[in-house]
Formats: structure tokens, sequence, C-alpha cells
């Protein structure tokens, strides 16, 4: 029979294991939730008594304020947070491998063998154990594998995939209300008894027609599979943003008519300057490798042209800046309004605004960086990422960080808009133009700006998708 849950630890207290296992422990008080990580930092974060916690995300700090040191824990003692509970998510990073096979596309899973590998060495009971990380196909039988291998009499492992589909920036309300979640287990008696248990838990605020049970290898692509899609719906709208400037039609428009059949939808059809964020192309490469390892090259190429579609976007946009400031911004202020990947969140991994900056530096343009979240030391260690053999004193006399997009544009020649933060929808424009050089270029990588309003008061703009 299923088993009642009443301790969880999550493995990692990272974008994932932050957020859902907080509101698990805020939505199921009969449950102590431990959130364990390895890094000190960001578990003192967690903890810290004014609620600076590691990562930005809107509701967070309020759930963490009312189930925090109730049902709630933060700690770096990993082997304690194992033993004691009966449910373990499996949260840490599947970042893409660096080195070694497969490397550019394949997932490291280093972080998450070390992690099973712990469970098996430290349990001294009977655990479902379930896989959170986004991790390739069959992953859940290679951590049964080293599980069975390594466990003591009288422990018994059961493993369940249960992939996590919030995005940032709305994790809270994506969690309160997901559209499904999906568990992906053996289909064995055993193992619909601990999708049993894990449904248990959800269903505490979850529908129980949106709790999807599948087997495991269904679960697993499922999640790069949707990632895939979503990413596939911006590559295909990016695509049509660049006949729409070629042709002088208007994304908006044709995304619009587009979207109102019923069987499109009109939801995620936003052309923009690229995709970003840790997941997107990490998992499209992983899904190429799979189709690789597979061998099925026609479907690896068929996904490979999402991620060249979002390279050729934003390289698209930095050269039509170029392009449009008389071929050349050497010495000129470039005015970037937005670092993060996307508004309300300070998560910068992927985003489209470094590699414009990147460009940018490329062609010994200055840069004004501003936005509303991200932390100063993020911006400069994705720089000095980004941009090779360049210590960061060198990239600082080409690149400041600014206190507000107001400062960052003054003087500046061009404003680029690379993130929808709600603010910038507020500028005060005719004090912007005031301030910068003349003529006045504004490049709208985000469909935020009211083009018409602009040029009245003197500014040239160019946004994507939209032909002059
Ligand atoms: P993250 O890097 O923010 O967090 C992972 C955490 O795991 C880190 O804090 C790290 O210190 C910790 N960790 C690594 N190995 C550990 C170990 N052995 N013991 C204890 N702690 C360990 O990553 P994330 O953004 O939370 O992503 C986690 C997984 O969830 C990834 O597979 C990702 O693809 C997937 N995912 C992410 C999102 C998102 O929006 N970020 C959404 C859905 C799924
Ligand atoms: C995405 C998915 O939406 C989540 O379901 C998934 O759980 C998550 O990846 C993951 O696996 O990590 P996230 O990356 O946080 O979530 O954010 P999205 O809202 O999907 O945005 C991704 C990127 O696409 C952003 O750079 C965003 O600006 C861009 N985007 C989004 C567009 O350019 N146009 C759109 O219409 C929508």
């Amino acid at each position: 029979a299923p088993v009642k849950v009443t301790k969880i630890c999550c493995i990692g207290a990272g974008y994932v294991g932050g957020p859902t296992c907080a509101v698990i422990a805020l939505k199921c008080p009969h449950i102590t939730v431990t959130i364990v990580d390895l890094n000190q930092a960001r578990v003192d974060a967690w903890n810290s008594p004014d609620f600076k916690l590691p990562i930005y995300e809107p509701g967070l700090d309020d759930v963490v304020r009312q189930a925090r040191g109730r049902n709630l824990f933060f700690s770096t003692d990993v082997d304690k947070g194992i033993k004691e509970a009966d449910l373990i998510f499996v949260s840490v990073n599947t970042p893409t491998k660096k080195s070694g096979v497969g490397a550019g596309f394949a997932a490291d899973l280093n972080y998450v063998e070390l992690a099973t590998r712990r469970i098996a060495h430290v349990s001294e009971s009977s655990k479902i154990v379930v896989e959170k990380s986004t991790v390739p196909c069959r992953t859940a039988e290679s951590m049964r594998t080293i599980l069975e291998a390594n466990s003591k009499p009288n422990c018994r492992f059961d493993i369940l995939s249960n992939p996590e589909f919030l995005a940032e920036g709305t994790a809270i309300s994506d969690l309160f209300g997901p559209d499904r979640v999906l568990i992906g287990s053996l289909q064995t008696p055993e193992g619909k008894d601990a999708c049993a248990s894990l449904a248990g838990v959800y269903s505490n605020w979850v529908p129980t027609n949106r709790i999807l049970s599948v087997g495991l290898w269904s679960s697993e692509l499922s999640k790069l599979a949707a990632n895939a899609m979503l990413a596939q719906r911006i590559s295909s709208v990016n695509a049509l943003s660049a006949i729409c400037e070629a042709t002088g039609a208007n994304i908006d428009e044709v995304a619009h008519a587009v979207g109102y059949d019923s069987r499109v939808g009109n939801k995620f059809l936003r052309a923009s300057v690229g995709f970003g964020g840790s997941c997107f192309q990490k998992d499209i490469l992983n899904l190429v490798y799979l189709s690789e390892s597979l061998h099925l090259p026609e479907v690896a190429a068929y996904w490979r042209q999402v991620v060249e579609m979002n390279e050729y976007q934003k390289k698209r946009f930095s050269k039509n800046v170029v392009d449009t400031l008389f071929n050349t911004i050497t010495g000129k202020r470039i005015a970037v309004l937005g670092f993060a990947f996307k508004a309300d969140t300070g998560d910068t991994r992927e985003s489209a605004a470094i590699t414009l900056i990147k460009d940018f530096q490329a062609e010994r343009a200055l840069v004004n960086i501003y936005d509303p979240q991200v932390e100063h030391n993020q911006i400069w260690a994705d720089l000095t990422e980004a941009i090779p053999n360049t210590p960061l004193e060198n990239i600082k006399k080409q690149v400041t960080i600014s206190a507000s997009a107001l400062e960052a544009c003054k003087g500046a020649e061009a404003v680029v808009i690379a993130t929808e933060w709600k603010e910038f929808r507020d500028i005060d424009w005719a004090l912007v133009y005031e301030g910068m050089n003349k003529p006045a270029f504004v490049f709208d990588g985000r469909l935020i700006i009211d083009a018409e309003k602009l040029r009245k008061i003197g500014f040239k703009v160019k946004t994507i998708g939209r032909g002059e």
C-alpha cells in the first residue's frame, strides 16, 4: 500500500528545489520539509533573518516567511536530511557538459549521480527517490541501479520521475496552480504505490485530474519535449520576425492572427531578441544528443535548428544596431536596459543581453548596463566568462553598470531594450531624449515601447519584427 509521506528532504536549494519544496511545506503543514545543499552561502541566505533569499521570485519570501521554522528547514547537513526522510527530491543542477564525450550537448549527470550515491550510502530505511532535475531519458534507470547495488538490507528504493514545469518569474503562481503535475513510475505494484504516495502530497492543493501518472521514460522525455516545443514556438515566431522586418509586416499582428486559431493558441508567441534561461538551450541540446545517440540524425538536425535560429536572432539584432548606427559603433555609448534573461527574475543564465554586450564590446563600443534585479557581481562574472582572455579591469574600461535606466541612457547614442521589465514601459522618454546624443536611437528587442510616441519625441526607433 502507498506510504503516507510525513518527512521530505530535497537535495538542491536552487531555483527549482527552493521554491517547489517551500510551496509543498506551505500547502502541507503536516509534512516536515528539509531542503539541503552543499553550498553554505546559499543555505545561509535561505535562512537569513531578514529574508534576503538567494533567488528573486515574486511571492517567494511570503511563502518562506509562513513556513520557515514551522515545517520548512534549510540545512547543509545533507546526510541527516536523507536519513530522516521518507521521500527525497533530487533537485540538483544538470548543466551541459563542457568536456569529454558529448561536450557541448549532453547533460552533466555528475551531480545527480553524487547525490544518488549519497542517498544509497547513508540511508538506513526505505525511501522514495524522486528525480526532479531535468535529465536525459533513462537516468532513473541508472539511479535505480546505483541505489540497488549499494543499499543495506531492509532498505527499498522506489524511483519516480517528477519533472518541474515552473517558469522563473512566475514560479510561485505556477506552483500554486500548475497546468499539470507529471509523475513517472515503473508500472509495477510497488512503482504504482510510490506514485500514489507522491500524488498524495500534491493532492493537498492540486486537483487530482491535473496529476498525471505515466511510465518513467515517458515522464523524462515529456520534460525535454515540453521545453523543446516551447522554445520551438519562439524560434518560429523569431524566424517570422525577420520576414516581417524585410517586408513591412508586423510580427505582433502576425502572431495575433496565427495565435487566434485555437489549435495554435495565443500564448508564448512574443518575438524577442532571443530566448535565454538555464534550460531551453540545454534541454534541446540534450534532446539533440539523445537523438544522435539513437542514430536518428534527421531528428537531431530538426531540433538543433531551434537553437541555431535563436543564435541567428541574437546576431541579427546586434548587427542591426551596428548597421543602423552608420556601420560603426566604435567609441559610441550604448545603453543596454535589462540583463536578466526575462523580466521578474535576477537570473542571467544564457541571457540574450550577454551575447549582445559581447558583440558590442567586440565592436569597441562603450556600454552602460541597467537591470533592476541583477547583482553587479553577477554581471561582471557573466561578462568575464563571455569575453575570454580579457581581464575584468579591461572590460570595465568599456562597460559600466548604472543605477537607473535614465542614468544608463545619459550621453548614449542608442538604447537597447534586452529584457521586458515592466518599469521600462514607464520610462520618461522625453527626459531620456534630452540626455542623449543625436540622432538618438532606440532598439526594442522586446516589443514593449510605443514606437510612434517615441518617434514624435524625435527618436529613431527600430522594433524587432516590424518593418519601417
Ligand atoms: P541550481 O543550480 O539553481 O540549483 C542546484 C543546487 O544543487 C545548487 O545550489 C547546488 O549547490 C546543489 N547541489 C549540487 N549537487 C549537490 C549535492 N550532491 N548535494 C547537495 N546539493 C547539491 O539549479 P536549478 O535551476 O534549481 O535547476 C535544477 C534542475 O531543475 C536542473 O536539472 C534544471 O534543468 C531543472 N529545472 C530548472 C528550472 C528553472 O527554472 N531553473 C525549471 C524546471 C526544471
Ligand atoms: C521555461 C519553461 O517555460 C518552463 O515550463 C520550464 O519549467 C523551464 O523553462 C525549465 O525547464 O527551466 P523559463 O526558462 O524560466 O521557463 O522562462 P520562460 O518564460 O519559458 O522564458 C524563456 C525565455 O524565452 C526567456 O528568455 C523569455 O524572454 C523568452 N520568451 C518567452 C520569448 O522570447 N517569447 C515568448 O513568447 C516567451
